[in-house]
């Protein structure tokens, strides 16, 4: 019989500083830890919606907003935004990883807590 996974510890807190990510395992699954600018922590699977690269191997970005001057972007959120590696589809990490092009597609998440120094993912 499997025995299913119900809490992991994923990583330290001083293995990420805000804007940072890192690969980790949740049972049998990749997943990528990331920190947003804030100091927060969120997990999702490591593989992208689109086509399945994995994540981790993207960059914690910030994303262009449009201004009251058209066709002008001021770029903002660093450290809030997780770009894929593949095609640069842009996830946003404090909104369950919602695709910032289309907020219906989002990445799986996961649950995280904090306990003392450790980085838990839980069911
Ligand atoms: S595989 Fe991620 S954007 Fe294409």
């Amino acid at each position: 019989m499997q025995q299913v996974v119900q809490e992991v510890i994923v990583c330290k807190k001083t293995d990420l500083n805000p804007g940072e990510m890192m690969e980790s395992t949740f049972g049998k699954h990749s997943i990528v830890v990331a920190r947003a600018s804030d100091g927060e922590y969120y997990a999702f699977l490591n593989r992208c919606i689109h086509q399945g690269a994995a994540l981790s191997k993207g960059k914690i970005c910030g994303a262009p907003e449009p201004t009251d001057n058209l066709g002008e972007y001021d770029f903002k959120r660093e450290g809030d935004i997780l770009r894929c590696p593949w095609h640069g589809r842009e996830f946003d990490i404090k909104n369950e990883g919602c695709m910032l092009a289309n907020s219906k597609f989002k990445l799986k998440n996961f649950k995280v807590k904090v306990e003392d120094e450790n980085v838990i993912v839980y069911k």
